[in-house]
């Protein structure tokens, strides 16, 4: 019997610590050792591509409407090489939707994949029947009429794939694409805006001799440590830019791995935003971490470069050419009437004393035999069941969460990024201490590293409903660390 070496210290299970996993038969098949790397990638060579922003295909006073469909798609990541896809518009990543706070927009979304999808709008406050509730498929040949209200202030979303036990294999093949919210607030700022407004999508894959991806979840571990980086479904893209302000809305899209953020020159990342929106202040910061799913919005000034300079985004988190992600060829001059104000938005902070109840949440590892391997990921010790409802906060209410990952049975146990839908909240703190500067905004996902407790506060506003909160791992979410929550 044979446990994959790799899966096991993703897991945290080797390293001194004492390993006491119950070996199942099942083990025997589980994982292989040493996956071949993917075919060899020039880095910086290819152009970023930014995705199109999608048009309505027609508009009435109240509403936008947007037809997409999804499928599959032949194109070339690597080069000389066909990978197919699974994309919306058959496309990865997916178009971009840029949509008004306040504008209501309804899209069609036509499955013409071989397997029933799900779509779900990342950060928005949507509601419960157009959420994408894991089990309200799409089937083959089907379609589906998804209602958006936007009552959101300006973030930077996302939308992807969601379907029950297949999210981490359908967002793999390329199911997500960017959501940006504006509104009126953020028009009267100077930030930069149009061409020098860009999304990037980050993630982690890795590609068979052939171009074909390789999804392999090892068991429930999370996904395959990916040794290439894609930005926008590019390869260690470069990106020519002026001499001037950007603003980049960075999203981690991958299934299973973090990245810690910085530039090679040593330049402060300017932050501006977190998930759910503008922070009060800009705040540069040296590096910062982005666990799968979290959003981040940064202003870089390439001005203070002279023209030919080269300056790389890249992951602290990574060794060798993982520790690289893109880069930005200061290519030409532009004058700059942008400017990162010195205030950008207030945002709330609810006061503990505001909370009518506090909830307990305890994600984490169970001792099981029937899985490979033999951990199951729970929440207070229950594995995910559409027809259980385990919280029931009030309409309006103030509630405190409190998240604490449990690293159990001798095994060091896996980071969990926890996200919870419809509502944003506010990081209390973390084992106590007060958050840091890059999660200190409005967030709906937050990293809980193992053994850690987070304090979270959220007023449940928008619409009453079955929500789910879940681990962002998606091979945790599929491997039922997911619960149900019923605003009322
Ligand atoms: Cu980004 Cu429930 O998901
Ligand atoms: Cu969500
Ligand atoms: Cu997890």
């Amino acid at each position: 019997m044979k446990v994959s070496r790799r899966a096991l210290l993703k897991l945290g299970a080797l390293g001194g610590a004492a390993v006491a996993l119950p070996l199942a038969p099942t083990f025997a098949s589980f994982g292989k050792d040493q996956p071949a790397p993917s075919p060899l990638v020039p880095r910086f060579t290819r152009a970023l591509v930014i995705p199109p922003v999608i048009r309505p295909v027609r508009r009435t006073a109240t509403t936008d409407f947007y037809e997409v469909t999804q499928k599959e798609a032949r194109v070339e990541i690597l080069p000389g090489l066909q990978t197919t896809v699974w994309g919306y518009e058959g496309m990865f990543p997916g178009p971009t939707f840029r949509v008004r706070r306040g504008r209501e927009i309804v899209v069609k979304q036509n499955n013409l994949l071989p397997d029933g999808v799900v779509v779900h709008q990342h950060g928005g406050v949507t509601p419960a029947d157009s959420d994408g509730y894991p089990t309200d498929l799409i089937p083959p040949g089907g379609s589906r009429e998804y209602v958006y209200p936007n009552g959101h202030r300006a973030a930077t979303m996302w939308y992807h794939d969601h379907a029950m036990v297949k999210t981490g294999d359908h967002v793999y093949k390329g199911l997500a694409g960017f959501y940006i919210v504006d509104d009126e607030v953020e028009d009267r700022l100077p930030l930069p805006r149009g061409r020098y407004d860009v999304p990037l999508m980050i993630q982690d894959r890795r590609f068979a001799a052939d171009g074909s991806l390789v999804f392999d979840p090892l068991g429930h571990i999370g996904v395959i440590d990916g040794d290439v980086l894609l930005v926008n479904g590019v390869p260690w893209p470069r990106f020519e830019v002026a001499s001037r302000k950007y603003r980049f809305r960075i999203l981690n899209g991958s299934n299973s791995t973090q990245f810690k953020l910085g530039l090679s020159t040593g330049q402060p990342l300017t932050l501006i935003a977190t998930d759910g929106g503008l922070l009060p202040a800009p705040v540069d910061l040296p590096a910062i971490p982005l666990a799968m799913a979290e959003r981040v919005e940064v202003v870089l000034d390439f001005s203070r470069y002279p023209i030919g300079s080269r300056v790389i985004l890249e992951n602290l988190d990574g060794a060798g050419r993982l520790g690289q992600i893109m880069r930005f060829d200061v290519v030409r001059e532009e004058p700059d009437d942008s400017a990162v104000p010195a205030t950008l938005r207030p945002v709330e902070s609810i006061p503990e004393s505001a909370a009518a109840r506090t909830r307990d949440w305890v994600f984490g590892p169970r001792a099981t035999m029937s899985a490979s391997p033999p951990v199951e990921w729970v929440i207070n010790g229950r594995e995910f069941d559409p027809n259980r409802i385990d919280a029931t906060p009030r309409l309006g209410d103030v509630e405190i969460w409190r998240i604490k990952n449990a690293t159990e049975l001798n095994v060091g146990g896996m980071d969990h990024p926890v996200h919870i839908h419809l509502v944003s909240f506010r990081i209390l703190d973390r084992n106590g201490v007060k958050p840091g500067p890059y999660e200190d905004g409005w967030k709906d996902t937050v990293l809980v590293p193992k053994g850690e407790e987070v304090r979270l506060i959220m007023r449940f506003e928008g619409d009453r409903g079955k929500y789910i909160m879940h681990c962002h791992n998606l091979e945790h979410e599929d491997a039922a660390m997911m619960t149900n929550f019923a605003v009322v």
